[in-house]
């Protein structure tokens, strides 16, 4: 969602800031701005919409000189996206900007405080409320002011702040929303994530919750909310600036589906010793052993991991495994204590609603799993073990290759899991083994292949409503193949389970309509068939995804035909993904979205 960088170096401070919050365009915005300090004043420069605005009302940043500023994206959450609306917000003086992201939960009680002194307001955020207060203890030293303020603002925010009577300083504050500090070598910044400055440096450290970062030129210093001086960790993260181009494609989307393969390998390579899915140094086998049931928590298409995870690890492992969105598990009162495991899945790993499930799991006593792709986030901190998805920066808000990895590990799970708990048969395992290890070559095969797909996608882009049908993991696929298209083609899909069609929906299928039947596994391959048959005697057209020996069964009923390489059930989706994420991506290119920044979409959704 929103997103932060602030910089004070010897170079302007500007374009720094202006270049880092492209990098943080991903997370999904509606306007921007940027407060500069030029020694004896704050100049604030913000608008609405995208940041090319920006930069043309700041003359590319050349309007507003200094060398010590903060910026800011906004999504907007509470208040429309306006200029008004728009970060950094100023005290009533001027003396201090911020820029906020989160929600300050007691904004109206400080409000009324201040107004009660006298205090004036312009707009309605609870983030020039943040500004004010800090103002108003101000007596000459901000870091003073900013811990008295930061012990009565409540909620999960992340603060970036500069005054101008401390002209050389930014400062940095957090509760319940990532922010990081990064050292580089002529001048050190503040950003919600690291993609906003690893151009300049990959030394970092993360700011814990209410702890307070003062960042100059020539040092960072940490402080606790009561003044205690804290020392901090530096960290090289791993991610370099190419992985935040394009690499000469058109879009983010397709570089991460291309990069699919290599990111698999990256991923469970750690993990495959001798042949076999080690998980033992994340997960103890006694503790798998005593396990009674496993829930997979976590939101959209890391929920869709889950689902069909679920399949996975009961087919194989034979324990009871229950998946839940994670915004409905913290309301659920669910059945958990200490023989559960939870698995909390996200790529972000600051996922507000996966975060506060995590939390609450642990509360009731489970042993808590996170499956995260951002080193160092939320999820990652604060879960008792962690596996991490090696995707490497996903920028593009459809996730494709994050979902991959994820998937993988699921499935390194399941095998880890059944060859504890004696479930699994010798030769099958080895079999699993052996496909997972060429699964990075498998997929490379799969993609090799796009021209098929991008033949169909331009024969179908013009539909506006269409479902997506299968059984079992063809149904759990089906739920993301349709999430991809509608978030980046805006075209109305639903995933139905095969054989519930006929109990109502199927009220829906016109003449023409476009049905994706996934009928990837054989046990089940004759009744989606027989579904997809049904849908085609009203007149749907029906396009078929299946293995290559089941081509020319699956062909009989169906129009048109994709196909994937042979596996062992529990690699089928990881296969059959990805024509679907091809296909999503084809027909918005020939609609022409904005495949990378779908319109109301963020990628990291910090708040419920
Ligand atoms: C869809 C998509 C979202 C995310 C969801 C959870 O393409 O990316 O549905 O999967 O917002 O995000 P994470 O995995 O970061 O917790």
């Amino acid at each position: 969602m929103c997103g932060i960088v602030g910089f004070t170096g010897k170079q302007q401070a500007a374009p720094i800031l202006l270049e880092g919050l492209e990098k943080l365009e991903y997370r999904g915005y509606d306007s921007a701005g940027l407060a500069i300090s030029d020694g004896e004043r704050v100049n604030v420069v913000k608008c609405m919409g995208r940041l090319a605005a920006l930069r043309e009302k700041s003359n590319n940043g050349k309007s507003v000189a200094g060398c010590v500023g903060i910026g800011h994206t906004r999504w907007a959450t509470h208040g429309r996206p306006s200029d008004e609306n728009s970060h950094p917000h100023v005290s009533e003086n001027g003396r201090i900007a911020i820029v906020h992201n989160g929600i300050i939960e007691n904004y109206a009680q400080i409000k009324e405080m201040l107004i009660n002194r006298g205090r004036v307001f312009k707009s309605e955020t609870d983030t020039e409320v943040a500004a004010q207060l800090i103002d108003y203890y101000y007596e000459g030293s901000i870091l003073e002011a900013v811990a008295k303020a930061s012990r009565e603002l409540e909620g999960s925010y992340a603060l970036g702040i500069i005054c101008a009577d401390e002209p050389e300083t930014i400062v940095g504050l957090k509760s319940h929303a990532p922010l990081i500090v990064a050292y580089g070598e002529e001048g050190n910044f503040f950003a919600s994530d690291v993609m906003a400055v690893v151009k300049y440096t990959k030394t970092v450290s993360y700011l814990e919750d209410d702890e307070i970062a003062v960042v100059t030129d020539k040092d960072i210093k940490f402080y606790t909310s009561f003044l205690d001086e804290i020392k901090k960790e530096k960290v090289t993260v791993d991610w370099d600036i190419s992985s935040t181009d394009k690499g000469g494609y058109e879009h983010y989307m397709f570089k991460e589906i291309m990069e699919q393969p290599e990111a698999v390998k990256r991923t469970i390579a750690p993990y495959i010793i001798d042949g076999r899915a080690e998980l033992s140094s994340v997960l103890d086998k006694a503790y798998i052993n005593s396990l009674s049931r496993i829930y997979i928590v976590a939101c959209g298409s890391s929920y869709h991991v889950g689902v069909i995870a679920k399949y996975n690890i009961e087919k194989l492992a034979r324990v009871p495994v229950e998946v839940v969105l994670a915004s409905e598990f913290r309301y659920c009162d669910p059945i958990v204590d200490k023989s559960t495991l939870v698995i909390c899945i996200s790529q972000s790993g600051e996922t507000a609603d996966t975060l506060e499930a995590q939390n609450e799991a642990k509360r009731l006593g489970a042993l808590t799993l996170a499956i995260v792709n951002v080193e160092g986030s939320s999820i990652a901190k604060s879960a008792d073990k962690v596996i991490y998805t090696k995707a490497g920066p996903e920028i593009a808000v459809a996730t494709t290759k994050a979902y991959s990895t994820q998937l993988a590990v699921t499935i390194l799970i399941a095998l880890y899991v059944a060859e504890c708990r004696g479930t699994i048969a010798a030769e099958e395992y080895a079999e699993i083994m052996r496909q997972l290890d060429v699964l990075p070559v498998t997929l490379e095969k799969i993609l090799a292949d796009k021209a098929n797909i991008q033949r169909l996608a331009y024969q179908h882009f013009n539909n506006e409503d269409l479902f997506f049908i299968g059984r079992n993991i063809d149904y759990a696929l089906s739920l993301e193949g349709s999430l991809k298209l509608k978030e980046i083609s805006y075209i109305h899909s639903e995933a139905y389970p095969a054989g519930e069609l006929k109990h109502g929906t199927i009220s829906l299928v016109v003449d023409n309509m476009l049905v994706i039947a996934v009928a990837s596994y054989g046990k089940l391959v004759d009744k989606t068939l027989s579904n997809a048959l049904e849908v085609k005697a009203r007149g749907a057209h029906v396009m078929g995804i299946t293995t290559d020996s089941l081509r020319s069964h699956v062909e009989k009923a169906t129009d048109e035909i994709i196909t994937i390489p042979d596996a062992h059930d529990v690699l089928l989706p990881s296969l059959a993904v990805l024509p679907l994420q091809l296909f999503a991506y084809y027909v918005a290119l020939y609609r022409g979205c904005d495949i990378d920044k779908p319109r109301n979409l963020a990628k990291s959704v910090t708040v419920e």
